[in-house]
């Protein structure tokens, strides 16, 4: 079997999105930087993608070409990554006037194994400026409504399209790809079963028998690698720390699910130390270091020197992005998984993260098959601060009830109408304002509350969830009975970007 199909990655903001779609073909593929591709092995195939720079740029990202053909595997080059190809193969690359994005049409021009069982016309995502003039030796697979190439062969098994295959709204993208794939040479497998008995064959190996500490959420994260590890038969102490940020009844549900499957966890309640820690603070981002700095203190309080190894509940996501970007993500990354005693963990080979290849939708799936209950896998992502980021301003416990008091209603009333598994996150936060309103015949200074529900793939965009009106005035009204402090609700309707998922 040869290695993961490898994405080299040169920048779109799609790029993660073509390894989960090789992924849900049913193949391994993994994301390479383009200086990385001599760490690739023997992949099965290797796809070029798309990225925002043009390659007539000075310094424009470039690949060693001889080196990959050297490889002699197929090769599909996907907008940029298909510019690329093009100069390599003695074609040129002719700026572009307009950038063109969005919708296009795809005529088929001749028959192709990439091409196979496709409709001679169909709609595809466009997102460039520059143009292919090919060599001659090249075939023309494909034009768009202006008759400019968009599907190219330039020799066996390498071919470039000028479009996104990976973004639903290229309706042909999945056939395209799938089509590719066949061509890869004896590619692995992605299915989640084996992958578990992989991972643990590598969690055992790699542990070699120390002890591991293990933080536990009752996220889906930390819940699917407490369990990898339980599965693995490590000697491991799930340590739950209590920040007193949680959402209602938040203890009592993480300490059962955990009972039903077996699993021992040590709970610390820090919830004081952390709210007095926060007294007094409203900067976000200060709130945010509190916690994080509290919450090692804590963990590690608990912890002691009792320590082979700590494991973490790190994705692909939070790999890729603190890899590739600056982001917020990258931030919250380095609050909450490098700080000094962490990074002298990882220095010194003692930090265990087994999740890091995975998606979280593949996450939830190895947990399925981990037996964990759909109550768990199923959960909507919580993050690390917890309330604390969906509490403007000073966090204080009157405030949190009341937030806690909403969300409740909130979730309840969207697994009854049957809305929870359709959202990858929903929540309520308070707005800081107190409004006026009446209650009882008299005036009241009460506080106004947001409700967000979005949907999202792994949180990078997110779109807000159209709930219908009947749904969203019975949540308002069951929230404004039933939460004291509360004479107002909003319903965000906010896109990512601009706005984040959560309020701070
Ligand atoms: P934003 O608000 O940045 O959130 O759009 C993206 C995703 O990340 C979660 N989130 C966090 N998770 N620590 C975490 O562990 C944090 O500080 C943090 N901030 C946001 C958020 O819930 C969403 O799923």
């Amino acid at each position: 079997m040869q290695d993961a199909i490898a994405v080299i990655d040169f920048g779109s903001q799609y790029t993660q999105l073509i390894v989960r779609r090789i992924r849900e073909l049913g193949y391994f593929s993994r994301l390479y930087q383009p200086e990385e591709l001599t760490e690739t092995g023997k992949p099965a195939a290797v796809i070029l993608s798309g990225g925002p720079r043009s390659t007539l740029d000075d310094d424009a990202p470039d690949i060693d070409f001889e080196y990959l053909r050297g490889l002699g595997v197929p090769i599909l080059g996907v907008c940029y990554g298909m510019q690329l190809l093009n100069r390599k193969f003695g074609g040129e690359v002719a700026p572009g006037n307009t950038r063109e994005y969005g919708p296009a049409k795809l005529y088929k021009k001749s028959d192709s194994p990439l091409f196979e069982g496709i409709a001679e016309e169909s709609q595809i995502w466009m997102s460039h400026s520059d143009t292919c003039k090919m060599p001659e030796t090249a075939t023309i697979l494909g034009e768009n409504q202006d008759g400019i190439p968009v599907g190219l062969q330039w020799a066996e098994g390498c071919y470039g399209i000028q479009f996104h295959p990976e973004v639903s709204h290229s309706h042909e993208g999945t056939q395209i790809l799938g089509n590719f794939l066949k061509l890869a040479v004896d590619p692995p497998e992605f299915k989640i079963d084996s992958f578990k008995d992989e991972l643990i064959e590598k969690v055992k190996k790699e542990v070699a028998g120390r002890k591991v500490v293990c933080g536990v959420s009752g996220g889906v994260d930390s819940s699917v690698l407490a369990a990898l590890l339980h599965e693995a038969k490590v000697n491991t102490r799930n340590i739950f720390v209590n920040n007193g940020l949680l959402r209602k009844n938040e203890v009592e549900d993480v300490i059962q699910i955990f009972e039903s499957v077996g699993i021992d966890i040590e709970v610390v309640d820090a919830s004081e130390r952390f709210l007095t820690a926060l007294a007094g603070e409203t900067d976000p981002e200060k709130k945010r270091l509190i916690i994080g700095r509290m919450f090692v203190q804590v963990f590690f309080d608990a912890v002691g020197e009792d320590i082979g190894m700590l494991a973490q509940g790190t994705l692909y996501p939070d790999v890729i992005e603190s890899a590739t970007s600056g982001s917020m993500a990258s931030t919250i990354k380095t609050h909450h998984n490098r700080v000094d005693r962490i990074m002298e963990l990882k220095a010194e080979g003692r930090i265990l993260e087994p999740l890091d290849s995975l998606f979280k939708d593949e996450v939830r799936e190895l947990g399925r098959v981990l037996g964990l209950p759909e109550k768990v896998v199923g959960r909507h992502p919580f993050p690390g601060p917890g309330l604390a980021v969906r509490c403007p301003g000073e966090v204080t416990e009157e405030k949190l009830k009341i937030i806690q008091d909403a969300d409740e209603i909130f979730i309840n009333l969207l697994h009854e109408h049957g809305w929870y598994d359709k959202i990858w996150q929903a929540y309520a936060a308070l707005i800081p304002t107190k409004t006026v309103g009446v209650k009882g015949d008299v005036r009241c200074y009460e506080y106004a509350l947001s409700i967000r529900a979005v949907t999202s793939e792994d949180a990078m965009t997110a779109e807000w969830v159209h709930l219908p009106y009947e749904l969203l005035g019975e949540i308002s009204n069951r929230i404004l009975n039933g939460v004291d402090g509360v004479n107002r609700v909003l319903y965000d309707i906010s896109t990512k970007p601009p706005a984040s998922i959560e309020w701070e």
